[in-house]
């Protein structure tokens, strides 16, 4: 493990660490290799928050899948969204008649994947499904199917593995709560 003095220091608790979110990536890539199997999968990564899992998951996937990504814009404060997405990078391919899966870091209210989902099946892809590393379920506001799930999480701002806080932290090989004073 590499020792990480800047931003480690400003961490408060680890939620996942790296072994654990290791693991269970794992496990996702080999379920969604057995779903997938005989299938023209493209995953789709979000971006930013998604790179560092996405990374690590379709190197656990042995099909052969393509990737392509999208980035999408939230109005909102750095800790909460507002609910109006927007996307600002479009997909580099078409998806007519693939199998899509998005990927996502986290997902919370439910309304960046809700928009995603419904921009992607006016495509009409073979399926669309979703894959997160974590489900914040207490603060969902609409529902959205998630076929892979990494970990369920409490009510809290993490950061770490993608996840960042105003663009920062992404870099944290692991999942945690930034002491309070690091967010300023
Ligand atoms: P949703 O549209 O509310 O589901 O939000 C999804 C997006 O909110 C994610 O892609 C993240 O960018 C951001 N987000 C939600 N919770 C967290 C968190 O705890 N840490 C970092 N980003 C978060
Ligand atoms: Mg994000």
């Amino acid at each position: 493990m590499i020792h990480q003095s800047w931003i480690g220091g400003r961490v408060d608790e680890i939620i996942l660490d790296e072994e654990t979110i290791r693991r269970r990536v794992i496990q996702m890539g080999q379920e969604i290799t057995r779903d997938y199997a005989g299938k023209d999968l493209v995953l789709i990564g979000v971006l930013t928050g998604a790179a560092v899992f996405l990374a690590d998951l379709i190197r656990s996937i042995d099909l052969p899948l393509e990737l392509d990504f999208v980035a999408v814009s939230s109005y909102g404060s750095a800790t909460r969204s507002s609910g109006e997405v927007r996307l600002i990078k479009d997909l580099g391919h078409p998806i007519q008649g693939k199998h899509v899966l998005v990927a996502e870091d986290i997902i919370d209210t439910g309304l960046t994947l809700k928009y995603l989902l419904d921009v992607f099946q006016a495509r009409q892809p073979a399926s669309v499904s979703c894959c997160v590393l974590l489900d914040k379920p207490s603060r969902r506001l609409i529902q959205v199917p998630v076929a892979y799930r990494g970990f369920v999480i409490d009510d809290r701002f993490v950061v770490g593995y993608g996840l960042d806080a105003a663009g920062r932290y992404r870099n944290l090989p692991y999942v945690g709560v930034l002491r309070p004073d690091a967010l300023s």
